[in-house]
């Protein structure tokens, strides 16, 4: 047999799902472990765009990761993905294919099952979990019992400022998005889920028409507005063993640059949960409806952290906060 035959065998016959697309994003291979996880007929697909493919939501995914691997000109990245549907996780490799003089010849994807492999972790997490629950004193178990207190109060600020409960949940979605993706599963993970949901708690304390104003704030009324962070650690005091997740919800205004509120930290001094907190907040900000403006772009998030990175955000997240929007991990 030719070797190109035994080559042509071994790509089609690879453990791992292999799509190789042409620089126009058409198709120009898929094996059978891809089509098996992505569920796309590939006699149908070759020679189609990626674009033409089902289903559309992913494939839009799909297309950002890809321009981003050939506007970006790196070599490869990798995003974990979870097919609901079939309680499958796998982790994509988009990797750009180049030739003798470092051109991009084709891109590829190749995804893998790492179903097991999370499951195992997930299980020896489970497990520690256990017999960290089997430890518990009084005290913890009164610490758990004051987090559902906690819930009454997320949901008491709900009801006076509809405008934060979907931002709240959507900040601790993006939050642990960005954990997990640059992370992975570690406690701050936990600590981010619960920071997320409580950071504004505070609003709690600020009048309904400074928080509901539809128009700009005067000084005094923004004076007031920027007290919610203080007000949310007051709030979260008697959560005494849980002193980071206070820190990450007091933090989330300061600004990298030590000009924000309100303590002026500055750089690293700033707990790492709210650096990231404030990122997910920024950009849940510009991209959902306000009482005084629309709904804006993602593109407009995204400059907005870039115009402000060294200032108001931390570079080094900032960029890889971009870089998952723009590969369509996040947003
Ligand atoms: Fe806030």
């Amino acid at each position: 047999m030719e070797s190109r035959e035994i080559l042509k065998l071994v790509l089609e016959q690879l453990p791992d799902g292999l799509i190789i697309f042409d620089l126009n994003d058409d198709i120009i291979f898929a094996n059978t472990m891809a089509e098996k996880i992505r569920h796309i007929p590939r006699n149908e697909n070759i020679g189609q765009n990626l674009l033409n493919c089902h289903p559309e939501y992913s494939m839009e995914k799909m297309k950002r990761a890809l321009n981003y691997l050939k506007k970006e000109k790196i070599d490869d990245f990798h995003r974990m993905i979870v097919d609901k549907e079939n309680n499958k996780i796998y982790m994509n490799t988009y990797k750009a294919i180049r030739d003798a003089n470092k051109k991009i010849a084709a891109t590829i994807v190749v995804t893998r099952d790492i179903t097991e492999k999370q499951v195992i972790e997930q299980d020896q997490l489970k497990n520690n979990q256990i017999l960290q629950e089997q430890v518990l004193d009084l005290t913890d178990k009164l610490n758990i019992l004051f987090l559902s207190s906690l819930t009454c109060i997320v949901n008491t600020v709900e009801f006076k400022d509809p405008y934060t409960k979907g931002h709240s949940l959507r900040v601790t979605d993006i939050s642990k998005t960005f954990v997990e993706q640059t992370y992975g599963q570690t406690q701050l993970l936990s600590e981010i889920e619960i920071a997320g949901k409580l950071h504004d708690v505070g609003k709690i304390g600020i009048r309904d028409s400074i928080l509901n104003k539809p128009g700009r704030l005067t000084p005094e009324e923004y004076e007031q507005m920027k007290l919610h962070p203080v007000i949310t650690e007051q709030i979260l005091s008697p959560m005494a063993k849980l002193k980071n997740i206070i820190a990450t919800a007091k933090h989330h205004h300061e600004r990298f640059d030590g000009k924000g509120y309100p303590d002026g930290l500055k750089g690293e001094e700033i707990p790492l949960g709210a650096r990231i907190l404030a990122l997910a907040d920024t950009y849940d900000a510009v991209t959902s409806a306000r009482p005084y403006r629309q709904a804006l772009p993602r593109e407009r998030a995204i400059s907005e952290i870039k115009n402000n990175l060294g200032t108001h955000y931390d570079p080094e997240l900032g960029n890889k906060f971009i870089d998952l929007v723009n590969s369509g991990t996040i947003g």
